[in-house]
């Protein structure tokens, strides 16, 4: 599918509510096109890159459970809003989801904290392999935002959500913050994590034989590093 031609939010594949696909606005149209052009260099890329990150925060982050809470404005008055109920941690699967925290420090006012995790393919059984995590203690009670561009299999994110899950961290409690994903992947993540999360900006059709995204934009960490 070609992922920005509807016209708002919408939900992904089957009708699936656990998947957000942020709405085609002309601002994300054009970033994302940047993103995809592969005569893009690596300032133009991380520029458009940062659009798109923000507005995918914005998206997780209204996720993320409120209360009311009333206060009293300088001019006497009563405002009734809002607060969030719990502290979020943003967790990036290294080394491309790192791009994704100085968006998420921008876009939250509340107490923040953030884990990372890496995970390497075994050249071998070709499995996802745990190299490195840390959380903050407290993860447990923390909402998790995870931070990776790229969806392709779900092999790694899934042994990340693992990973978070055996911390203490309810399904339910998670979403999965992410630029570009498969079809695939996405199948995988919702058939296995039925309560995750999935904030996307953009689901393509198809996976090509070395495991890139297609169309896809190439390989994200050599694009936004400059190390290709
Ligand atoms: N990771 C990338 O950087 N690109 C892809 O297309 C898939 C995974």
């Amino acid at each position: 599918m070609g992922s920005l031609n509807g016209t708002k939010n919408v939900v992904l594949p089957t009708q699936n509510a656990q998947v957000v696909v942020l709405s085609p606005n002309k601002q994300l149209l054009c970033a994302m096109t940047v993103l995809r052009d592969q005569e893009t260099e690596t300032p133009a890329f991380v520029s458009a890159f940062q659009l798109v990150a923000h507005q995918l925060m914005t998206a997780a982050l209204d996720l993320v459970p409120t209360e009311s809470l009333v206060v009293i404005t300088p001019t006497k008055s009563v405002y009734r809003g809002m607060r969030p109920t719990r502290r979020v941690c943003g967790i990036s699967i290294l080394r491309a989801g790192a791009s994704m925290e100085d968006s998420l420090r921008q876009s939250y006012s509340g107490p923040l904290s953030f884990g990372k995790i890496l995970i390497q393919r075994d050249e071998e059984t070709c499995l996802p392999t745990h190299l490195y995590s840390k959380f903050p203690k407290d993860i447990a009670n923390r909402f998790v935002l995870i931070l990776e561009p790229m969806l392709a299999t779900g092999g790694s994110a899934s042994k990340a959500i693992d990973l978070i899950l055996e911390a203490g961290v309810p399904e339910q409690d998670i979403v999965f913050v992410n630029v570009m994903a498969s079809r695939k992947g996405i199948e995988v993540l919702t058939r296995q994590f039925p309560r995750l999360k999935i904030v996307t900006a953009a689901v393509d059709d198809d996976l090509t034989a070395s495991g890139h995204i297609a169309p896809g934009l190439g390989d994200f960490g050599d694009r936004y590093y400059g190390t290709a």
